[in-house]
């Protein structure tokens, strides 16, 4: 159910994404990224390629959001835990599809918690 939801929007999501991590103080971080798919099992994997205030932030707080919008002009907020991999198999996969003309030190892989659109909670 709930990758289904998230594979749907997915399918029709503009390119970039924008992941948000905060910092020990609370402060918010927000960056563009591109190199990002979408797991078999749902989870939104993230190349790590330039991450340098977010891989700080993500060693302090295991929280992250992830916004992206439809071409239908849709939005969707998706928050949750992650892991950051640099080994294992989606980690190799993350290594098929980024560009190798980035580095990809490593895949943030997010474990969906909940999903919004706009202030509608979806999950
Ligand atoms: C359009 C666009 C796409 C980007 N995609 C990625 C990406 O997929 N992965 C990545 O690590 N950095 C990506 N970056 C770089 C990050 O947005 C950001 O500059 C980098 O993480 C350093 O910021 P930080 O110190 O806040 O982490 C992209 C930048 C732009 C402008």
């Amino acid at each position: 159910m709930k990758s289904d939801l998230l594979k749907a929007a997915w399918e029709k999501k503009e390119d970039a994404v924008i992941l948000t991590t905060v910092d020990a103080q609370g402060v918010p971080n927000s960056i563009y990224a591109t190199c990002v798919n979408l797991s078999d099992d749902g989870r939104i994997v993230v190349a790590d390629n330039y991450f340098t205030k977010t891989k700080k932030n993500i060693e302090r707080v295991h929280t992250v959001s992830v916004l992206f919008i439809t071409t239908e002009g849709k939005s969707y907020q998706v928050k949750g835990d992650f892991e950051y991999i640099t080994s294992g198999p989606l980690y190799s996969w993350m290594k098929e599809w980024n560009p190798t003309k980035h580095p990809g030190h490593g895949a943030l892989v997010i474990n969906t918690k909940e999903i919004y659109s706009g202030a509608e909670r979806l999950l």
